[in-house]
C-alpha cells in the first residue's frame, strides 16, 4: 500500500474541492471542514478519510490544476493530453516547444516522451523560465526536459524533431524556423485563443504544411447529485484553439 512520506504532494479533498499541500510536519492546513495537522498524516496509507476529509495521491490533472504555480496563462489539462496524444509522442520522441510559460504542457509532454526522450523547451522570459523549472523539479517531472532561457527569434541550434508545439502571441512569425527544425511528415501544434490569429497562421503555413486541422474542446461537468444528475450550471466557455498541420515536402514545380 502507497503511504504518504514527508514531502511529499498530496491532494486534499473536502466538500467538492481539491487542494494540492506538501506533507510538512510543521505545517496545518484549514479547510471548511476543519483543520489538519499534516504531521499527523504523514505515514498513512493515500485514500484514506481523515477528519472529514480524504487524502489522495495526485494525478498530473490535479498537478496542473491545483498545485503548479502559474504567472502566465497555461494549456489546461483538456488540451494537454490530446496535444499529446495528437502530436503522436511516445517514448523517445524528440519534442520542439516555445513558450514554456509555466511549464504546464511541458509537464504533461514530458510524462509521453519518457523515459527516452526529450522535450527541448525555449523560454524567453527568464522568471517565466526559472518557474517552469522549479514548478518541473517540485514534481519530480524534469528528468525528460531540456529547458531554455531563449528567445527562438535568435535560433535554435538543434534539429530533426519528430513534433513541435507553439504557444506563443504570434505563431506565424515562426512557421519557417519550424519547418527547418521538424522531421518531413511531423506534426506542428499551435494554440491560440482568437480566430483572427487562426486566419494569420494559415497564410503564413503556405505550402510548407499540409494536412491542416482546426479544432476546440468544450468541457462540460455534471452536479453529482444522485437525485439531480445534470450539467453543471457554469462551464468554462473559452480556453484556446487547437491548430495542428504537418510539414510536406512538395514536389517542385518545372519553372521553379
Ligand atoms: C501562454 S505562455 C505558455 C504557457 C505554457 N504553454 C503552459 O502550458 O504553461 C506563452 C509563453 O511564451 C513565451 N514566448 C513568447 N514568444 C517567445 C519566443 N519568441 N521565444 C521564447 N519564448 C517566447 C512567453 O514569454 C510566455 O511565457
Amino acid at each position: 500500500m502507497d503511504k504518504i512520506k514527508e514531502h511529499d504532494y498530496i491532494i486534499i479533498f473536502s466538500e467538492g474541492r481539491k487542494y494540492c499541500v506538501k506533507a510538512d510536519r510543521n505545517r496545518n492546513f484549514s479547510t471548511k471542514a476543519g483543520n489538519i495537522k499534516l504531521k499527523e498524516v504523514i505515514g498513512k496509507p493515500y485514500g484514506i478519510e481523515f477528519k472529514k476529509h480524504f487524502i489522495f495521491k495526485p494525478t498530473l490533472e490535479d498537478i496542473l490544476l491545483f498545485g503548479l504555480k502559474r504567472k502566465t496563462q497555461i494549456v489546461y489539462p483538456k488540451e494537454a493530453f490530446y496535444i499529446s496524444h495528437k502530436l503522436d509522442l511516445k517514448s523517445g520522441s524528440k519534442v520542439f516547444e516555445c513558450g514554456t510559460g509555466s511549464g504546464s504542457l511541458t509537464m504533461v509532454m514530458a510524462t509521453h516522451v519518457a523515459p527516452s526522450g526529450y522535450i527541448y523547451s525555449f523560454e524567453k522570459e527568464k522568471k517565466f523560465y526559472e518557474l517552469a523549472k522549479k514548478n518541473l523539479e517540485s514534481f519530480k517531472l524534469y528528468n525528460n526536459v531540456k529547458l531554455f532561457n531563449k528567445d527562438i527569434q535568435e535560433g535554435v541550434r538543434f534539429k530533426n524533431f519528430d513534433a513541435a508545439f507553439l504557444d506563443v502571441k504570434e505563431p506565424w512569425r515562426y512557421i519557417d524556423l519550424v519547418y527547418s527544425l521538424l522531421k518531413p511528415s511531423c506534426m506542428l501544434g499551435i494554440i491560440v485563443p482568437t480566430t483572427n490569429q487562426i486566419s494569420q497562421l494559415m497564410s503564413a503555413f503556405n505550402n510548407k504544411f499540409g494536412c491542416l486541422e482546426i479544432l476546440e474542446f468544450l468541457q462540460r461537468y455534471y452536479k453529482i447529485n444522485p437525485q439531480r444528475i445534470r450539467p453543471d450550471d457554469r462551464m468554462v466557455g473559452h480556453t484556446g484553439y487547437l491548430v495542428f498541420a504537418r510539414k510536406v515536402i512538395r514536389k517542385k514545380k518545372k519553372n521553379d
